[in-house]
């Protein structure tokens, strides 16, 4: 059973400045949405209920969001306001937050690392609030629920991956793999390389934010050399952990908008103000 999601938001944003000066890019909205709650929706939707999030200290506004705002609803009681909290409201009650500040910024594999206290030794899942994932047909299930039933089945970590134009492969971990099953798009990970050039790139086949990580991927991260840029990737870790055993990538079902681009940003509200009709 996975009962934990770890987010890593400690990310500076800096793509996002001046909005993210003050504002963690956690809560960048769209629509009305911060992306973290879509993410802990996503949590939810695949029955996980604790969520564990890396934090840093300008970034309480995310832990003020999953919380009761009490002078607000007392304000708004008895308005037709009170409905805008309804959602949030109900994620509070319902989920268990966890919070650890990261002090220092060492790549996404020490932010894993860091939430090593609030998972301690389960497996768990991985999101990055900046993959906002949506489905294409409704009856699809979402990102981490198709994972999770991946995981069930090979009981080793497991990461979800897209074809992206070899354009762009530079901005992704990608992985080498051997087809395992084409009903479910499963492959055997056999290589991982970490944000390679086009021309090095051995395939186009990007891991997006979304992981199911084993506990021992803590021990292997601690062991893992931090790469030129001097940060520790989860890429290495994963790469030594498919070594050792298996590591399976999956592509997943549904459509992926890059929150952490301006364009994507733009693409995923323009997305949803169609979907609800607003323009
Ligand atoms: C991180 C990972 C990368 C992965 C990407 C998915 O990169 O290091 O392997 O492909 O997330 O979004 P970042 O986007 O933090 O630079």
């Amino acid at each position: 059973m996975i009962k934990k999601c770890l987010f890593p938001a400690a990310g500076l944003g800096t793509r996002f400045l001046p909005a993210t000066k003050a504002v963690p890019k956690e809560m960048l909205p769209i629509l009305t949405k911060p992306l973290l709650q879509y993410a802990v929706e996503e949590a939810l939707s695949a029955n996980i209920t604790n969520m564990a999030i890396v934090t840093n200290k300008d970034k309480r506004a995310i832990e003020d969001h999953f919380d009761q705002a009490l002078e607000l609803e007392l304000q708004i009681r008895g308005t037709q306001k009170e409905e805008l909290l309804k959602e949030i409201n109900a994620i509070c009650n319902y989920a268990t937050f966890t919070y650890v500040r990261q002090k220092q910024m060492l790549g996404l594999g020490y932010a894993i690392l860091t939430g090593k206290p609030l998972i301690g030794n389960e497996p768990f899942a991985v999101h990055l609030a900046d993959d906002l994932c949506i489905l294409k047909e409704e009856d699809d299930n979402s990102v981490l629920y198709q994972m999770i039933k991946i995981y069930n089945k090979y009981q080793c970590s497991i990461v979800a991956i897209e074809e992206v134009p070899i354009n762009q492969i530079h901005k992704y971990g990608v992985i080498v793999g051997d087809l395992i099953d084409n009903t479910n798009d499963t492959y055997r990970v056999t290589n991982m390389v970490e944000k390679p050039t086009p021309k090095n790139a051995p395939t186009n086949m990007a891991i997006i934010g979304r992981y199911i990580l084993t506990p021992d991927i803590f021990n292997i991260l601690k062991q893992t050399k931090p790469d030129k840029s001097g940060e520790i990737q989860i890429t290495d870790a994963l790469l030594t952990q498919s070594k050792q055993g298996h590591v399976i990538a999956y592509k997943f079902k549904g459509k992926r908008f890059d929150c952490g681009s301006i364009q994507g940003y733009v693409k995923a509200t323009n997305y949803f103000a169609k979907q609800q009709g607003i323009i």
